[in-house]
């Protein structure tokens, strides 16, 4: 199989083809994602919630995150790896950032990173490009700063916010990224940015005019029954599924039907 790489992802938006990306967090998962032909797999640090259980983003370590990384990279043949940088690894300057990303790079195998903000980190992430590692950025709704925002809602519907997103999307092409993921803006706004910029844009909440679209596996797969943003859209419903096996599994115990004879040695 041939690996997807940055570049696959350029031609994609040249010729108009949709880029899939589903986060993953374990090696069993990646497995599935991969064989179902994702283009990219995010290690999201969206696993200081979903794994962790956390109510944020903001905990979750760098090592915690080069071990969920570890686990995705072996499960995956074909699709590109992408792994958050998670709070407090990148943003104090230039030569901390450049250190944790190649702590990732070296420790996990992985084929790129993604930061959250700006033209703040612009100069990071410049240094971590020219050391020769694809970086993505990611505006917008951006997790890591949820107690500057307050909440989860939609960004950028005020017109100097959006104005921002705007200069904040060419600052991250300029600094050499091969994408950006747009989280929970206005539609509209996400296709003036997507259609501005030469690099593609992935969109969570941001519209069908982005070049491609992520969602985080427990999500889509309706295991977090309780998160039903209106952007989401629940591909299954692994939590029914999920309790009726284990609600059979703990009968059979009980009424002594599990092991029987064929499952006993
Ligand atoms: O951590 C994450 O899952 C993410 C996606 C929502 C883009 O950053
Ligand atoms: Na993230």
């Amino acid at each position: 199989v041939k690996r997807v790489t940055t570049n696959t992802l350029m031609k994609m938006k040249s010729t108009g083809t949709k880029i899939s990306m589903i986060t993953a967090y374990d090696f069993s998962f990646s497995k599935l994602f991969d064989k179902a032909g994702v283009d990219v797999l995010l290690v999201g640090d969206s696993a200081s919630n979903v794994m962790a259980g956390h109510d944020s983003t903001v905990p979750i370590t760098l090592e915690q995150m080069i071990y969920h990384a570890q686990c995705v990279v072996r499960g995956a043949k074909r699709s590109l790896i992408v792994v958050d940088l998670p709070f407090g690894t990148y943003q104090s300057n230039g030569d901390i950032a450049l250190a944790s990303a190649i702590r990732v790079m070296k420790e996990t195998g992985a084929h790129s990173l993604k930061l959250e903000g700006g033209e703040e980190i612009a100069d990071s992430i410049k240094r971590i490009v020219q050391a020769g590692i694809p970086v993505m950025g990611h505006l917008g709704l951006t997790p890591q700063s949820i107690y500057k925002f307050g909440t989860y809602t939609v960004r950028a519907k005020e017109n100097d916010e959006a104005e921002k997103l705007k200069k904040d999307a060419l600052a991250l092409q300029e600094a050499g990224c091969f994408g950006i993921v747009l989280e929970k803006i206005p539609a509209s706004l996400a296709k003036e940015v997507s259609e501005s910029l030469s690099i593609p844009t992935i969109g969570i909440g941001a519209g069908r005019h982005c070049d491609g679209q992520v969602l985080v596996m427990h999500d889509m797969l309706g295991i977090n029954s309780e998160f039903k943003p209106r952007f989401l859209r629940k591909y299954a419903a692994l939590d029914e599924i999920i309790t009726a096996a284990v609600g059979n599994y703990i009968n059979d115990v009980k009424d002594n039907s599990f092991p029987n004879e064929n499952e006993s040695y």
